[in-house]
């Protein structure tokens, strides 16, 4: 049997967890057209609560369909009662199986798909800047199609983004204390905040994109109000008793290799400035946590985000088994871990890492992310029995 301190309780803000394993945050374009959780995603989720996983972080959720807000199409939002009642059955279900969920709740910005931009309206960004583009997370034929793409790993391109004016700030900061209301209201016990991975509130953090010379930019100080204003808001909206995460990380979707310039004196200064937010836990996402792009010889980012900011961390990027877990705590990177593909590929990760048992991990493959096919049955089971679920190694489907 597995025995390190990932199948600890931990208490996280308001939270009492039953293990230190997160689900992490991932999009699947699955929700109907109107961004509606449908019964598909109800058993996605269920069946990863099921699997034994402590705290399930939901796919980026637009707050408002408004000013760029959207990101993809059937991307789900938290906008309407729909949503709403869509979500509470989510919600419902992972709580049948003892986990708690969280809603991320995400902005794109520039990084918008070109399709979700309404006639005569232009993506916003933190300033009037351009996004170099991105490749294609899909094997989605219709995608591919709609997109008049091909091949393998195809770039999109994005229009130019404008600069949101303190009008538009003010907007979108009450969009996101919305849909974090309408969250809590349908069951959810907190949100998670992205201000990660190349959307809205990353396009602040990031020096190379935020060119403002207003109070929102120019310093890591700067840099932060916005998505300090954010997280601000949406506790006036949920109160203390539910949680708040805010994600970050280096990396953008159109920059999967991203350099904090200014390197290790930026880390230090965001350290400072998390440690300020009311938010009650930080959420590292990377591919591979232990990066450190600026000198090999410097901690991890997360470590010395963690130390300077004082703030409990999740802990993302390339935690597959046991063994890397622990790693986390040991190097004193993170509280929790959040597992992002392989709880994709595998439901029952938890399990089959509690059993200790030598596990057949099987490949993360994009083709089972957006839209999969349906007949994946082994991912997405309907009328889920009740949790009895017995590890077996053989156990593949
Ligand atoms: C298909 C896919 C979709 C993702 N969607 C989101 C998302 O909606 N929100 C987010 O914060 N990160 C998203 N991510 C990033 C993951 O949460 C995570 O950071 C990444 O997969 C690395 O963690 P892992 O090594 O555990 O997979 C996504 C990643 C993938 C592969």
């Amino acid at each position: 049997m597995y025995s390190g301190k990932l199948f600890d309780n931990i208490n996280c803000g308001p939270l009492a967890l039953k293990n230190r394993i997160a689900m992490a945050p991932l999009t699947r374009q699955c929700a109907d057209d109107d961004g509606t959780p449908n019964d598909e995603m109800v058993a996605y989720y269920a069946r990863r609560a099921r699997g034994g996983i402590g705290l399930i972080i939901t796919e980026g959720t637009y707050p408002a369909d408004n000013l760029s807000g959207v990101g993809y199409l059937n991307q789900p939002g938290c906008e309407t009662d729909k949503h709403q009642a869509g979500w509470k059955k989510v919600a419902d279900a992972c709580h049948k199986h003892g986990a708690k969920i969280i809603l991320q709740l995400m902005h794109a910005g520039r990084v918008a798909d070109p399709r979700t931009i309404k006639e005569g309206e232009q993506p916003v960004s933190a300033s009037d800047t351009k996004s170099t583009g991105w490749v294609l997370y899909t094997d989605n034929d219709t995608e591919l199609h709609d997109r008049g793409l091909s091949g393998d790993w195809p770039q999109v391109n994005f229009p130019p983004a404008r600069s949101l004016t303190e009008d538009d700030l003010n907007a979108v900061a009450d969009d996101f204390a919305a849909a974090a209301k309408r969250a809590i209201d349908a069951g959810c016990d907190g949100v998670e905040v992205h201000g990660a991975n190349g959307y809205l509130l990353y396009q602040f953090t990031d020096p190379k994109q935020n060119l403002r010379t207003d109070a929102y930019g120019g310093s890591a100080e700067n840099n932060m109000r916005f998505p300090n204003m954010v997280v601000d808001r949406i506790r006036a909206a949920i109160g203390p008793d539910k949680l708040i995460s805010y994600r970050i990380s280096q990396d953008g979707v159109d920059d999967f290799t991203g350099f904090w310039e200014a390197g290790q004196s930026y880390v230090e200064a965001l350290g400072v400035e998390l440690g300020k937010m009311d938010a009650d836990v930080i959420h590292w996402s990377s591919f591979n946590w232990k990066d450190n792009r600026f000198d090999p010889s410097a901690p991890p980012v997360p470590v010395t985000l963690k130390k300077i900011s004082g703030k409990p961390f999740i802990t993302n990027g390339n935690i597959f088994d046991g063994a890397s877990a622990e790693d986390v705590f040991d190097q004193a990177a993170g509280d929790i871990v959040a597992v992002g593909r392989p709880t994709f590929a595998h439901p029952d990760w938890a399990y089959i890492v509690a059993s200790g048992m030598d596990y057949d991990w099987m490949e993360f493959d994009r083709k089972y992310v957006i839209k999969p096919a349906y007949d994946y049955t082994y991912a997405y089971p309907t009328g889920l029995p009740e949790r009895d679920w017995a590890p077996n190694a053989k156990m593949k489907r």
